[in-house]
């Protein structure tokens, strides 16, 4: 049973955390925006008797750390999927079940395309494969520019209705007070960077009946970000995909309703060979 911390220097200059939990087949999991990898622990406390996890923080969260030359313009998130299978060389691992929610699942399709050897399947929670339209590009490029200059507060504070079921929003506990914590002391130039990388990242949708690995979507009945409607779509054009929809929960289905996302995710880790 491995149950550690690591903090790995990386070729390009970044140095990435990583926390690690549990044994049996790796299970990377990577975290939304503008979270850590903390947002991962009720899955490796609940699923680590069976399944290890690994559980990074991108460059800039949480406990990981910006290359010096890092700039916010030019950014995207095939850096991001480049750093992380750089990560698994130096932890030993040639081939993982890709974890990601949100703009953890954008990073998922970056780490397919340059790395796809690297994939034995996905659980993709709460995320899409369209790019963003021209509007919602620009409001991120403006916000980028704002967060240097303003701050986190500015983004943080309006997201969280969008974040969150309205369960979670009525009586939210410690551990949701200590996410939103996280969200405001995050690097405003770790997040000005995949602000911009998100605008522009490429559109996956036309590569999604290519991606012909077991694929479990999970989406938050709730979620208004990326609305289960829409991850119905990308499961329908996935040949092995299969959606679950997560009640009393939004966007965060993993942290919202952990219970049942571990439940379908444990059902999808058994059934899959060992990578
Ligand atoms: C996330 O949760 O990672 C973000 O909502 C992604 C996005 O802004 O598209």
């Amino acid at each position: 049973m491995t149950d550690s911390e690591l903090t790995i220097a990386l070729s390009r200059g970044s140095t990435l955390f990583v926390r690690q939990y549990g044994r049996g087949i790796p299970v990377l999991c990577v975290h939304g925006f503008p979270l850590d990898h903390s947002m991962w622990r009720q899955q490796w406390e609940g699923l680590g008797d069976q399944f290890l996890f690994l559980a990074p923080d991108l460059a800039g969260f949480g406990r990981s750390i910006l290359a010096d030359d890092t700039q916010a313009t030019d950014a995207s998130l095939e850096s991001d999927a480049d750093d992380l299978a750089e990560l698994l060389d130096r932890m030993g691992h040639a081939r993982v079940v890709f974890c990601g929610l949100s703009m953890g699942g954008y990073v998922g399709w970056q780490f397919w395309r340059r790395h796809p050897a690297r994939v034995a399947g996905f659980v993709l929670c709460d995320t899409r494969a369209a790019a963003d339209t021209p509007e919602v590009a620009r409001g991120r490029r403006v916000m980028a520019e704002r967060i240097l200059k303003e701050g986190m507060e500015i983004l943080v504070e309006p997201m969280l209705p969008r974040l969150f079921s309205n369960a979670t929003l009525t009586a939210p506990d410690a551990r949701i007070f200590g996410l939103i914590q996280r969200m405001r002391s995050c690097s405003p130039l770790a997040a000005a960077r995949v602000l911009m990388a998100m605008a522009n990242r490429p559109d996956m949708e036309a590569l999604l009946p290519t991606i012909d690995l077991p694929t479990l979507l999970l989406c938050g009945e709730e979620d208004v970000i990326t609305p289960p409607a829409e991850m119905q779509q990308m499961a329908a054009r996935m040949p092995q995909a299969k959606l679950q929809r997560i009640p009393s929960a939004g966007h965060l289905a993993p942290v919202e309703n952990a219970a049942l996302v571990n439940r379908a995710i444990r059902e999808f880790l058994d059934r899959l060979p060992q990578p």
